[in-house]
């Protein structure tokens, strides 16, 4: 199947951008690092922590199943709460962004057909105060999501929500949480099998940010009546389709290459900019993504590299009030990627009114969707003439299939560039330090070293606080 999605890097290149672009020969030249890093991925396909390039068509079964427990959740529940952080919650409110209505919460029941959907991915009391105002317990499921089955934050949220159901309101738990973890590791697994929790697993090889399309995000995703099987259809056609050694054929690798050229000229921002309310979601799940893989400090061979590009999200029209002007005229430290949309699904007109006023009657008889499209034309040619370095991902319109093309298509330009920087795409080293500093803050047993390494660490000067 043909890839539905297209690749415009003409704002990338020296013909356009001069000097601050990539010419044609560079990326000649450069081809045995997108070799390298394509056999790298073809070769390890389903193996170690590329257990992700396998979920489009890895997960039948489990596909049904969790159809089976959505429509339970979706007859018998006002609401769905999933309890995540990174990883185990980006995807969710990427997806669900994308293919909801944007307002979900507020329609009507008889309108919505699916439970309101929260997602929380923080610990602030304030915001868990606030959850527990809008929701009763007593008519949602929540859905705790940790792949590691310890996170601090997850399982605060779990303690929080299993006394409020069990002890403070005499429920059955079992009729209210449903766990997504790790098969055998962590805590989580081993509570579930105690309380009899429906339990979905996140399957081996298959790291936080590359678990879009696994339990993690396919169980939301089905309770809010996404149809994931399209969804994985999508990434599917994303994962045959870079099997494609070709650079020119396979627009992943081309974006990967261009990328890493770009970190070398000194681009160390990368900046998703999708023209669409939609897809802003999508730019948070891709700075998770893009940020904890690539930044790293050392590299494969053990040399301090501190590789990276710094993933900034913006969103058009609503940023070109905001960021655009330093992207035409700051730094030439970035490279921006608009994502945009052909055909949005509704169409909303701009009326006829104010003819004395040219200015704004211009607008009148035009649509919405004109407007948002021309403006990023607009934006893309302003920053194309003051030598910006951008490219252009379009969807033909925002569905399940498309959104799973576009999610795959990230997942395997992080590999693919992860690979050409040298660097191990799938840890989280600088993660793991505070995780630990918490636990010795906390005075978690087994952190005793931690905890006297920070006891000793240099103590803030009274001087440098005003
Ligand atoms: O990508 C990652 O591995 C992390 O960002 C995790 O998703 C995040 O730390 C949450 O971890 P867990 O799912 O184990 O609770």
């Amino acid at each position: 199947m043909k890839l539905s999605l297209r690749f415009d890097y003409n704002n990338m290149m020296s013909d356009f951008i001069g000097d601050k672009g990539i010419t044609d020969k560079e990326i000649v030249d450069n081809i045995k690092y997108a070799r390298k890093a394509h056999r790298f991925v073809e070769e390890n396909r389903g193996k170690g922590w590329l257990g992700w390039t396998e979920l489009p068509f890895n997960q039948e079964k489990i596909v049904e199943s969790i159809n089976e427990t959505a429509n339970l959740v979706r007859q018998g529940y006002e609401n769905f709460v999933v309890l995540g952080i990174g990883g185990s919650a980006l995807g969710a409110r990427a997806v669900i962004n994308a293919l909801t209505d944007l307002h979900h919460n507020l329609l009507p029941q008889e309108e919505r057909k699916a439970p309101r959907i929260f997602i929380e991915d923080n610990v602030d009391p304030e915001r868990m105060a606030a959850l527990l105002r809008v929701i009763d317990p007593a008519k949602t499921m929540f859905n705790v999501i940790t792949k590691s089955g310890s996170t601090s934050e997850t399982m605060s949220q779990y303690l929080i929500i299993y006394d409020l159901l069990k002890n403070k309101l005499g429920l059955d738990v079992k009729n209210h949480i449903i766990a997504t973890t790790d098969a055998a590791t962590g805590n989580l697994i081993r509570i579930a099998g105690k309380e009899g929790l429906i339990t979905f697993v996140v399957p081996d090889g298959v790291g936080g940010r590359f678990s879009c399309l696994c339990p993690v995000g396919l169980l939301p995703y089905a309770v809010m009546g996404i149809d994931i099987e399209a969804l994985l259809d999508g990434a599917a056609t994303v994962c045959d389709l870079t099997h494609n050694e070709n650079i020119y054929e396979n627009p992943a690798l081309m974006l990967a290459l261009l990328q890493f050229l770009s970190i070398k000229k000194g681009k160390n921002i990368s900046v998703m900019m999708p023209y669409a309310d939609s897809l802003s979601s999508i730019a948070d799940w891709y700075c998770q993504l893009w940020g904890e893989s690539l930044g790293k400090a050392v590299d494969n061979d053990g040399n301090v590299v501190n590789a990276g590009q710094t993933p900034v999200k913006a969103v058009g029209v609503t940023d070109q009030h905001s960021q655009v002007q330093l992207y035409t005229e700051g730094p030439f430290d970035k490279v921006i990627t608009f994502i945009g949309v052909e055909k949005f699904r509704e169409t909303v007109e701009i009326p006829e009114g104010l003819e004395d006023m040219p200015n704004v009657h211009f607008l009148c008889g035009h649509t919405l969707n004109e407007l948002i499209t021309k403006e990023r034309m607009a934006t893309e040619y302003a920053l194309t003439k003051a030598k910006r370095a951008n490219n252009t991902i379009t969807l033909y319109e925002v569905n399940p299939f498309t959104v799973g093309e576009l999610l795959q298509f990230f997942e395997f330009v992080t590999a693919y560039i992860g690979d050409m920087l040298n660097i191990n795409t799938y840890n989280q080293p600088g993660v793991e330090e505070g995780k630990n500093a918490t636990y010795a803050l906390f005075g978690r047993g087994g952190y005793e070293e931690k905890a006297e390494e920070l006891k000793n660490a240099k103590q803030k000067e009274d001087k440098y606080i005003i």
